[in-house]
């Protein structure tokens, strides 16, 4: 069994980041600039989005972070997004999800200028990837690929099995996934809340990317020998922690890794994955806009 190591390769790709920041600076080229908005008070959105602003300034890029109260309206949001939009100085940014029940997501997700949208979640860019045209691909999947291909774990012809089907993992990564390439050439399978027998599925899969959010869902019992294992679970669990909580994925790791050839872990695995490759589109994003203006 080998751990996919996503903090060792988060590190490697931000070196990799930092170093093209030293030489647009070295050239006197504008570093790329990332702003993040936040709405409300979520624990643990202020946790990624805290932890995204802090990557940007470790790789050298200028960030902006943009807090706004849990009462914000749409109107007010979407007027911060052109704003954001408008503003030549920032190559790309986000708006950390989940948003609070009186703002429309799906309206937000469409205000963003697809050539600012580094999460890669507008129907533009979301269309792109799936016809396989140069374009943001969201962070989490595009983390995946990435560890996949830096380990060379072969996906070609493989039984991959997605868990959950959510507009930001499972949906693209079903897609990624099946798109023809490497990583990708899978069988996909695609399961869900609806989904009848599914160990009957899991226990057939080569590969295995779980993004359910329910700790310890896949036990040892649901997988076969020699299986792949990406664990995108990260739910805070309650317990007597000077910090009230602890982070579990949604393998059965001390299980399960006993069978895998390969898994990530949680935490260390996807998650700081997930804040490199946005680092990258970022990085994409300037040198577009760099090349049109
Ligand atoms: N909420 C959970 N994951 C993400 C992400 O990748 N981007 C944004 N904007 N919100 C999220």
């Amino acid at each position: 069994m080998e751990i996919l190591d996503g903090k060792k390769v988060s590190n490697q790709i931000k070196e990799e980041i930092t170093a093209e920041v030293n030489k647009m600076k070295e050239r006197g080229e504008k570093v790329p600039h990332l702003a993040a908005i936040i709405v409300g008070n979520d624990g643990a959105s202020l946790t990624y989005v805290g932890s995204k602003v802090r990557s940007c300034e470790r790789v050298g890029f200028e960030s902006t972070l943009v807090r706004m109260p849990s009462t914000t309206s749409e109107m007010e949001l979407l007027n911060k997004i052109d704003e954001l939009n408008q503003d030549s100085d920032i190559d790309g940014f986000i708006v950390q999800l989940p948003l609070p029940e009186q703002i429309d997501t799906q309206k937000v997700i469409m205000a963003i200028d697809p050539d600012k949208d580094v999460d890669g979640f507008h129907p533009t860019n979301f269309g792109k990837m799936a016809l396989d045209m140069s374009t943001f691909i969201p962070a989490t999947p595009f983390g995946i690929l990435e560890l996949l291909e830096r380990y060379k774990v072969d996906t070609k012809g493989k039984h991959t099995v997605v868990i959950g089907r959510s507009h930001i993992v499972g949906r693209p990564m079903s897609i990624l996934m099946g798109r023809k390439g490497w990583p990708g050439n899978s069988t996909v399978t695609l399961t869900h809340s609806h989904t009848k027998n599914i160990t009957q599925i899991t226990s057939q899969a080569d590969i295995i990317i779980s993004a359910l959010g329910v700790p310890n869902f896949l036990k040892a019992e649901m997988v076969k020998d020699d299986v792949v294992v990406i664990d995108v679970g990260i739910t805070r669990v309650p317990d007597d922690s000077e910090k009230g909580y602890h982070i579990a994925g949604d393998v059965d790791f001390k299980n399960v890794s006993k069978k895998a050839s390969y898994i990530t872990p949680v935490p260390g695995g996807v998650g700081p994955m997930t804040i490199a490759m946005l680092l990258k589109n970022t990085l994409l994003a300037r040198e577009r806009h760099r090349s049109r203006n």
